[in-house]
């Protein structure tokens, strides 16, 4: 056996019950869950490896830690487990079929439940002849801490239950509402005090004070999920049977758990859907667990010393870890804007890997004040881009210079300027290369132009070599050349070739999104096309005009009247006119157009059509899609996970509101109202 392997399994139980101390008495971690579970799982290989050496009071071994002494303690007169955790699917899959394996076949494990793992601190309730009587923490597993006086604050959990059995145990998590730890650590931050670092500890922090008062003040939730002990309880065959009996006796049961058939497929579109919806909750969950539903199964698979193993915790990746920031950088977008970016050690966050994140403009960093050399907390969330959280001050190397905005684009070198009353930084150079060719990149993009065979590289090939200053010079370039480049066969120049020209039909509204007018986004495009265009009534049109439209504001109409009075501008307009780029309008399909003049407004993701989608087939029939609610709004089409002030808006000015299905149906007859 080797002797580097014992010394490091003495190690780690030494640093695990250090962090656990932190963890579970201190309510203050120092290092995050993943690490712990990092730690842990090494601990755990090296004891399957070495089984000899393993210790019985090893951490892998126990719950938690030891109740603290300032609480009297209290038996759980059924054990409070712990969950075994999964880290990916496949070991999911592992443990539906060790279980089944322990079950020999006799009993098949037809179904299961999902629910979320919250984020909270595990407590057993106990009620007898209907009265709150006692509650505990789970402590070690078989000793908690009383922490009855507290748990009297928490307003989900009733202090009488009529109809409730002689003796009931109610077990559950006692978690704070997202929005409440926000409100906590604005407070904390006015009176100079000590901030939580996430609403966890913030709960167990309240839960665990002598004084009662604090934890009244912190409105507390809870979530039943379990029974503990019950005598003369109702014959309930299932746990998806007993979180319904929870909620009958007035318990908050999470409505999010559901009955799923025992295969992988059912398991794993029940995890997605829990992880799409994260952002929705006002609460934190760090993973899902998995139960066998039947209470017979349970049974009969029994505990090993510290987990059931009729359930499993699927821990869902990191959403937040601290890496270094090697360096701010600033990149240059199309319209010349200057943002900056962190640039990262790569870093496993919210399952993918990271280098890169933005940090949007000087006054956030500034605020942040993150520094080259930093630890920094890196966060991303569901599928949003990656950001910077902010530095690790403890870690902060002694005399780290702060960051100072460059004054020169780091890729034309003219200057970078901050326009009065903007956040944005500007490269004021409108030929700096790095401009062209992010205004190229828009410009072919597959919502504007759609121009096929004219990836990054070769932009960056044609503006290197000048071929291009602008995307007008797109329609006239030197394919002779273009046949000298390495690289450039017959074959790929013909296809660059056919696929610029087939750009050359599409409709107006793509080209002005593509010629990157600064504010102008894919709708307003849209809406330019469809209420000002052709292009050369577009470019008369006055200010006021523009600024009466409906759903522009002012910024964009500016923003749009300047771009015409622009010379350089109106050079490349006048290339694309000479290059025959059609100029007029959508390109009909001979659509019916049963929704002319009527206003359309789409919220939320379709199951059918992207957002792009649905508006183009608004325009395609005569009508028109803005981004905001009015009163010349005609119906708002409803998808998942919807804005919200859009929906109250509709409500308000009595707007019929449609699903997708009446959505298709308008779209045929052009009439409101169900197919
Ligand atoms: S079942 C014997 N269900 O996770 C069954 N636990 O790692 C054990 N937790 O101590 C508990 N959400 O604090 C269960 N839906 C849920 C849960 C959950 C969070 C916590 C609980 C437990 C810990 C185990």
């Amino acid at each position: 056996m080797s002797k580097e392997a014992i010394l490091r399994m003495e190690e780690l139980r030494a640093i695990i019950k250090e962090h656990n101390v932190a963890y579970y008495e201190n309510d203050a971690p120092t290092i995050s869950d993943e690490q712990w579970d990092s730690l842990m799982s090494e601990l755990k290989e090296l004891e399957h490896q070495f089984p000899d050496a393993k210790q019985p009071d090893s951490p892998t071994e126990t719950i938690g830690t030891p109740a603290s002494k300032i609480f009297s303690p209290v038996n759980h007169s059924v054990p409070m487990m712990s969950l075994d955790n999964a880290f990916e699917m496949k070991e999911v899959e592992q443990w539906t079929k060790k279980a089944q394996r322990k079950l020999e076949n006799e009993d098949i494990i037809n179904e299961l439940v999902c629910e979320l793992k919250f984020d909270g601190l595990a407590i057993s309730v106990r009620y007898e002849e209907g009265n709150l009587v006692q509650a505990a923490t789970r402590g070690d597993g078989s000793v908690g801490e009383d922490v009855t006086h507290n748990v009297l604050t928490i307003a989900d959990i009733p202090h009488k239950i009529d109809g409730a059995p002689p003796v009931l145990e109610v077990r559950g998590e006692v978690y704070l509402r997202i929005s409440e730890f926000e409100k906590l650590n604005a407070e904390a931050e006015k009176n100079d005090a000590k901030k939580y670092v996430n609403p966890r500890n913030a709960a167990a922090g309240s839960l665990r004070q002598k004084n009662a008062h604090i934890a009244a003040q912190r409105n507390l939730s809870f979530w039943a999920y379990q029974l503990g002990e019950v005598v003369d309880g109702p014959a309930l065959t299932s746990h998806f049977e007993t979180l319904e009996y929870l909620q009958s006796l007035g318990l908050p049961v999470n409505k999010n758990a559901k009955r799923v058939p025992n295969n992988m497929d059912s398991i794993e579109k029940c995890i997605n859907d829990f992880k799409e919806r994260k952002s929705e909750y006002d609460y934190e969950f760090d993973g899902i667990v998995i139960k066998v539903d039947s209470l017979d199964l349970q049974e009969k698979l029994g505990t090993t010393a510290k987990a059931p193993r009729w359930a499993i915790a699927y821990k869902m990746p990191p959403e937040e870890q601290v890496t270094t920031l090697l360096n701010i950088e600033i990149s240059i977008g199309a319209a010349g804007s200057a943002t900056p970016f962190a640039r990262l050690e790569p870093v496993f966050v919210g399952g993918v890997t990271v280098s890169t994140a933005t940090l949007h403009n000087q006054d956030q960093i500034k605020e942040k004040d993150v520094r080259p050399g930093d630890k920094v907390i890196v966060r991303r969330a569901g599928e949003v881009i990656p950001e910077v959280v902010g530095p690790v001050l403890e870690d902060r190397p002694p005399g780290l210079p702060k960051w100072e905005f460059p004054k020169n684009c780091p890729s034309c070198k003219s200057k970078l300027e901050r326009p009065p009353g903007e956040a944005r930084h500007r490269c004021t150079n409108h030929s700096c290369p790095r401009q062209v060719r992010g205004r190229v990149e828009h410009f072919s993009q597959r919502t504007a132009m759609d121009i096929e065979h004219l990836g990054e590289q070769t932009v960056d090939l044609f503006v290197t070599h000048a071929l291009i200053e602008d995307v007008g010079d797109l329609y006239f370039l030197d394919f002779d050349r273009i046949k000298t480049f390495e690289g450039f066969g017959v074959t790929s120049v013909d296809n660059l070739r056919n696929s610029i020209n087939l750009s050359k039909s599409r409709p107006l509204g793509n080209l002005i999104f593509g010629l990157s007018i600064p504010h102008v986004g894919r709708t307003n495009a849209d809406l330019l096309a469809s209420e000002f265009g052709p292009m050369e009534k577009i470019m008369q049109t006055t200010l006021t005009e523009l600024e009466e439209a409906e759903g522009l504001g002012p910024v964009i109409a500016s923003s749009v009247y300047e771009y015409f009075r622009t010379p350089k501008n109106l050079e490349i307009v006048e290339k694309l006119k000479l290059a025959g780029v059609n100029f007029v309008g959508p390109v009909d399909e001979g659509l019916e157009k049963v929704l002319d003049g009527k206003s359309i407004v789409v919220t939320g993701t379709l199951e059918n059509f992207t957002r792009d989608e649905a508006a183009d087939a608004i325009k395609k029939r005569g009508g028109k899609s803005p981004g905001s609610v009015s009163g010349k709004t005609d119906a708002v089409v409803l998808g998942d996970n919807p804005g919200g002030s859009k929906i109250s808006k509709a409500e308000q000015l009595g707007i019929p509101i449609l699903n997708e299905e009446e959505f298709n149906h308008l779209l045929e007859t052009g009439e409101v109202g169900s197919s």
